[in-house]
């Protein structure tokens, strides 16, 4: 994740390759329940930064994904409204940061957010579940480095096994 950004503004087309990599990603019920918020104005990424109390990074932009829950709820039953959605929210936001990497932007996942503000700052309408807020700037050469580097559990065909990969 980037946590400063440039304030150099994200190009449209760029944003635009965003959202499409996120609607390539593969979505459980494969059912269209999921909606995009590309928010580049600057009054409104301070609307959204002021609701985001771990909105750590300056992004210039975000990308907003949400679930409309009732289409959901239709379409893919209970299951496919709590779980498979959001399931699909995370990949489309990997996917997001992947595209975001080949086009020279750095992203950062926000989740933690009252999500009733973003809601009122982005005129969200009440149906729908904030997923993700993703941050999108061009990335500051004065960043912190990433944070992650603990090696992950894997365990060898089933659990408990010899670690998978040890020697
Ligand atoms: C689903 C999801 C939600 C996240 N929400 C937040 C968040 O609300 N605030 C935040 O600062 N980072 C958030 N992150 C970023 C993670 O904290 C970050 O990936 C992790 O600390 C590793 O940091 P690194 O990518 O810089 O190595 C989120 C990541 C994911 C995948």
């Amino acid at each position: 994740m980037c946590r400063n950004f440039d304030q150099t503004p994200v190009e449209k087309e760029k944003l635009a390759r965003l959202v499409h990599a996120a609607g390539r990603a593969p979505q459980g019920g494969n059912m269209p329940v999921r909606e995009y918020i590309v928010v580049d104005d600057p009054r409104y990424m301070r609307l959204l930064r002021g609701v985001t109390p771990s909105f750590l990074a300056n992004a210039p932009a975000a990308l907003v994904i949400c679930t409309d829950l009732p289409k959901a709820l239709e379409v893919m039953g209970k299951q496919g409204r709590d779980i498979l959605s959001l399931l699909d929210a995370g990949a489309a936001a990997e996917n997001v940061a992947l595209q975001a990497e080949e086009l020279g932007v750095g992203v950062s996942f926000v989740r933690s957010a009252t999500e009733s503000a973003v809601k009122r700052a982005l005129d969200i309408p009440e149906r729908f579940r904030v997923d993700i807020i993703i941050g999108v700037g061009y990335k500051s050469r004065n960043r912190p480095a990433p944070m992650k580097g603990q090696r992950p559990v894997v365990h060898h065909n089933s659990y408990g096994g010899e670690r998978y990969g040890s020697s």
